[in-house]
């Protein structure tokens, strides 16, 4: 057996415990001396001065000056549960990972946020929705990082800090706190044709989510599958509610926003709390591995695509069932570190420019905000399979690990740690003959096509839907103070759609931008840069 790794509570992984700061009957500083009174500084006499000797008044005043982390960057606000996910077995005939066995029995926790708000902003402001989850499988953690809308913004990682700096509160004023209703946001989504999609879903009533427990979740890429044959697919994952897909009407979100602006997040955990455990069904589009990754004229790697369910049903392949709250926010739900490079044998990752920068971002931003590399210890992240790595010491490291030192080949240790053995199943990688590589600085012609699918989802929505969709454009960009910005959005949505176009145009009191006017804009030095269609053709 290799080196073996102790955890600090010397309890099993992944379910939090009673920390040790809470061990015995009686009060005691951090180093274990009773207490008998923590109401009075020790001071030189009634009236002090207070003695510097006082440790335990330092101890106690200079933890206190340290119990804020950073907020994550994005999603900062968000609440989480946790719950088991068992497998139906119907996955199997396309991808190995042992947790999607028939009746396999996963524990998983899930984090549900919005994106643009602080830490202590409302819950129910118009937003896309994270919906994380982490499945603790037996052959390591897996999570599942996606959101409650299938396309996202941009189509590059590169351009992530943009678009959020775009959609954060302005700098000078940090207003406004939480909503997409401000110029920076429509500036770079009006010369952003690709975000036409991601604005559209945003705008329409998924913006606005009922509850956490009636939102659908997609892990909006494409993900590539691997059977025990070694034989793959591309695939797209979905969570579908078991209580379907509601949303508030804006004025309700309004309203809930000032009486309770953590309409969500009681809303999730009373349903938990008296039983009603909220379910959703995991399930799977399934396309063919292609050298082209598309399908039926779609390109699989741009992440502002979907693929409509009518050309690739969702499979379903198991079942999440939400049934425990946290018992302590900041341990869990704020200490949780979510990666979209934790996957297990069977899944991996496609070249979706997106995707690729994810890998890099997560891992590095959780270095700064738990504080050091070794937050994968912490009882929220780690790992319900054994943990045998050859990482080391570090900040905040709680493990004692036995051994010479980690190395490999070790004849000193007698081999240990072992690597999997050939016939093991094969890692995470998929081998893939690499095409000889072409250094390029440019985005794919198929991710040119900006305005087809946000006319689709224009068209997929009832009458009183898109009325919704268009008072929730007028709301917004009736919000900006720049009127060319107004101006620029609206001849995006003459791109998408005639009749969208002119009910915002009314709405917010301006002259519909007139079919002919759209072949004269000239194309902005952002959008020539970056290759994106304009103008938009329609
Ligand atoms: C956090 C989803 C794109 C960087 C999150 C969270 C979700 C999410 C759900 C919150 C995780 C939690 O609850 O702790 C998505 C989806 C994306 C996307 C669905 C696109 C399809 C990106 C990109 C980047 C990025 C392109 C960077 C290049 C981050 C960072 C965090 C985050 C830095 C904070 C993580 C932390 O502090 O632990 N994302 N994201 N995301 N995301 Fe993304």
């Amino acid at each position: 057996t290799g080196p073996e790794t102790v955890s600090p509570t010397g309890a099993p992984t992944g379910a939090p415990q009673l920390s040790r700061g809470q061990q015995g009957e009686f009060l005691t500083t951090s180093t274990g001396a009773r207490l008998h009174d923590t109401d009075h500084s020790l001071k030189a006499g009634e009236r002090g001065p207070t003695l510097l000797q006082d440790h335990h008044l330092r101890e106690k005043v200079m933890h206190f000056d340290h119990e804020r982390i950073p907020e994550r960057v994005v999603h900062a606000r968000g609440y989480g549960a946790h719950g088991v996910f068992v497998g139906y077995g119907t996955a199997s005939n396309v991808c190995m990972a042992g947790f999607l066995g028939d009746g396999v029995e996963t524990p998983v926790f899930v984090r549900f946020s919005t994106v643009l708000g602080s830490r202590g902003s409302a819950d129910t402001v118009r937003d896309t929705r994270g919906f994380a989850t982490k499945f603790y499988t037996k052959e390591g953690n897996f999570d599942l990082v996606g959101n409650n809308m299938p396309v996202f913004f941009i189509q590059d990682g590169i351009k992530f800090p943009d678009v959020i700096h775009a959609g954060k509160p302005h700098p000078d004023r940090e207003i406004p706190q939480a909503q997409s209703a401000h110029d920076t946001f429509w500036d770079f989504v009006s010369t952003h044709t690709e975000a036409t999609h991601h604005v559209m879903w945003n705008m329409s009533d998924r913006g606005i989510p009922r509850s956490y427990r009636m939102m659908e979740g997609f892990g909006v890429h494409t993900f590539r599958l691997v059977n025990a044959e070694g034989e793959t697919v591309l695939a797209k994952f979905h969570w579908k509610p078991k209580l379907g897909v509601h949303s508030l009407v804006w004025e309700e979100a309004q309203l809930a926003g000032g009486f309770d602006p953590d309409f969500h997040r009681r809303d999730l955990a009373d349903a938990i709390e008296s039983g009603a455990y909220p379910q959703w069904e995991l399930g799977l589009q399934i396309m063919p591995d292609s050298p082209q990754q598309t399908f039926e004229g779609i390109d699989l790697l741009d992440p502002t695509k979907i693929v409509p369910e009518e050309l690739a049903p969702v499979q379903p392949i198991g079942m999440l069932t939400l049934n425990r709250n946290p018992q302590n926010y900041f341990a869990e739900t704020e200490q949780v570190a979510f990666h979209v490079g934790n996957l297990v044998p069977g899944v991996d990752v496609t070249d979706d420019p997106l995707l690729q920068a994810r890998l890099f971002s997560y891992l590095d931003t959780q270095l700064t905000r738990l504080a050091g590399p070794n937050f994968n210890q912490i009882p929220i992240n780690r790992p319900h399979a054994p943990v045998n790595d050859m990482l080391r010491d570090g900040f905040h490291q709680h493990a004692v690990h036995a051994g010479v030192a980690p190395y490999r080949p070790n004849t000193l240790d007698g081999g240990n740690p072992f690597v999997a053995k050939a016939q093991d199943r094969p890692l995470v990688e998929v081998a893939q003959p690499l095409p000889r590589a072409v250094k390029v600085r440019e985005a794919p012609k198929s991710f040119a096509d900006h305005f087809t699918q946000p006319r689709l989802f224009w068209q997929s929505l009832s009458p009183v839907e898109k009325e919704h969709l268009v008072n929730a454009f007028t709301f917004e960009l009736g919000k900006c103070y720049e009127q060319a910005i107004k101006e620029r959005e609206l001849l995006v949505l003459a791109g998408v759609d005639a009749t969208l176009c002119a009910g915002v145009a009314r709405g917010l009191g301006l002259p519909v931008p007139a079919t002919a006017r759209l072949k004269k804009v000239t194309p902005s030095p952002a959008l020539s840069q970056v290759g994106h269609t304009w103008p938009p053709d329609g």
